[in-house]
């Protein structure tokens, strides 16, 4: 009987929110289905959802037009570079590792999104992109974390911790903490690794009724990784962060093989500007890359992405020959915990949602049979990590070099594409690669005959020299000369907790 009322009751809020449809099938249902789709309608606020259809829609945010004629670049003051103010990065490095060592730095992994163009059926975190190592990009990030912690306690003598925030979302958590489990947090302590899920959105339709994907479920996706921000605020995130005296948090995305996690660089960095946000960026060279750029409009800072300028803009360069525009934003970002606390407590209902048209599969409400559209049909409405740039009171840019800090998995080796596993492999080793000639070392080829330190590539696909480095062993090329100084290897090498291996395989 209370099921029945609690079912009548369900239906009058969906139909007064104009979305009685959703249990169009409801008659054709099991118990099972019911009790699921029942389930998904009661945590759902119909009205909000609503709300967030019409203001994405109705523009307000896309009100001023082109922003073309309302961009400046990134002023000199707020900007610095890992590679052109070289004297001034081991500054910025001990002021990070000081934060660090005194557990000032929290780092917080974004990972709730559902892979679509990797397309594998776990979260991209579990990815093993076929490593000498066969290491996931979970493990790398956790291994960087402690070889971290590693380096601030030997240089301030205190033992300390980065607290790891993951961010899952429905589509990923479980099987995300059971990897960690099964791993034992890969040498992590467990209470300092902390999940927490952000939320979901139905898909729509552009008329903005809920889609459904099967006749019991609704179609639903995470709300995009600015998501964060109300997931801070949901799981008491921020009040973990200040209970435990982080004050700094660096935040990133799963799917960048080289990320410098907590990178006391960057983080030193921002501190020293006395900035409250912060992006790292990778310099952008080709006019037609599509990639966001970080710059300010009407004074604001935000992300302008590449479809929303014209080719002319994009095309502009500086006095020093370089793109007027070249910060490309790679989601890498520095945040105090006081600022995220603003943003939580203040900012957030005033984000408005991204609206992305896609081809979303759905239930046709006249027929029942399932639909796989061959054009866009539908929206799904996603708030972006970088809305809240424009809350900042301080804000500062750090470029890094892309080969040395940037490689996504983003695409399946099957589409031939960039930025997929091999791509992601092939930077990761040849990053170490140049780490090993940083310290001294050198590779020798079957023959023995040294191969020259910029080695001639054939053709692009050609293999790099396979050389991987535990981060354990080092984060950021860091502590190798004792292992390789003088040295000469026959790749595959391969140093770790265990020592220097040389896999020598007839016909690599
Ligand atoms: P992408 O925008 O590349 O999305 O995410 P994705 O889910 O990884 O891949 P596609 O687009 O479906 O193929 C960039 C980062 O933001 C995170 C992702 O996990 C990744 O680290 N993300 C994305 C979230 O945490 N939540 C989301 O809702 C979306």
């Amino acid at each position: 009987m209370e099921a029945e009322e609690e079912g009548a009751r369900l239906a009058a809020r969906l139909a007064a929110g104009g979305q009685g449809h959703v249990l169009r099938f409801w008659p054709q249902l099991g118990a099972a289905e019911r009790r699921e789709l029942a389930a998904e309608l009661r945590g759902m606020d119909v009205a909000e959802i609503n709300g967030f259809f019409r203001r994405a829609r109705g523009g307000g945010g896309g009100a001023a037009g082109a922003p073309d004629g309302r961009m400046e670049p990134v002023p000199r003051d707020a900007l610095g570079s890992a590679s052109r103010d070289r004297g001034l990065l081991p500054g910025w490095e001990s002021r990070g590792l000081a934060e660090i060592a005194g557990g000032r730095v929290g780092a917080l992994l974004l990972a709730g999104g559902q892979g679509t163009r990797l397309g594998v059926p776990y979260p991209k975190g579990m990815c093993d992109v076929g490593l000498p190592s066969r290491k996931s990009l979970f493990h790398l990030q956790a291994q960087r974390l402690r070889r971290l912690q590693q380096l601030a306690e030997e240089r301030h003598g205190q033992p300390c911790c980065i607290p790891w925030y993951i961010m899952t979302s429905g589509r990923t958590v479980e099987s995300t903490r059971e990897f960690f489990q099964k791993h034992r947090y890969f040498g992590l302590k467990k209470e300092n690794v902390v999940f927490f899920q952000q939320g979901m959105l139905p898909a729509l339709g552009f008329d903005g009724k809920i889609l459904l994907e099967e006749k019991g479920r609704i179609s639903m996706a995470p709300d995009g990784n600015g998501g964060l921000y109300r997931a801070l605020g949901a799981h008491g995130i921020v009040d973990d962060m200040e209970r435990r005296g982080v004050q700094s948090v660096h935040v990133y995305c799963v799917d960048n093989i080289l990320v410098k996690v907590a990178d006391p660089a960057f983080i030193g960095f921002c501190l020293e500007k006395g900035a409250d946000c912060g992006a790292k960026v990778v310099e952008k060279t080709n006019p037609t890359e599509p990639v966001g750029v970080v710059c300010r409009v009407d004074g604001v800072y935000q992300v302008v992405e590449y479809s929303e300028i014209s080719l002319a803009t994009a095309q502009k360069r500086g006095p020093d020959g370089r793109l007027l525009f070249n910060a490309g934003n790679i989601a890498n970002h520095f945040f105090t915990t006081a600022f995220l606390k603003d943003v939580v407590n203040t900012y957030e209902p005033q984000l408005q949602h991204h609206v992305a048209e896609k081809k979303i599969p759905h239930v046709d409400m006249e027929t029942g049979q399932l639909v796989q559209p061959e054009k866009p049909n539908g929206i799904k409405m996603e708030k972006f990590v970088f809305d809240i740039f424009q809350f900042s009171k301080k804000f500062v840019v750090y470029e890094v070099l892309r080969e040395d800090e940037f490689s996504p998995l983003k695409n399946a080796d099957s589409q031939n594409g960039k930025d997929n596993p091999t791509t992601a492999r092939h930077a990761l080793m040849s990053l170490h690669h140049r780490w090993v000639l940083n310290a001294g070392g050198h590779f020798v080829d079957e023959n023995g005959t040294r191969i020259p330190a910029i080695p001639r590539l054939k053709d692009a696909n050609d293999l790099p020299i396979q050389c991987e480095i535990s981060p354990l062993i080092s984060y950021g090329g860091e502590g190798l000369e004792k292992y390789v100084k003088d040295r000469e290897f026959r790749a595959p090498l391969i140093i770790d907790e265990d020592g220097v291996h040389e896999l020598v395989k007839n016909g690599m």
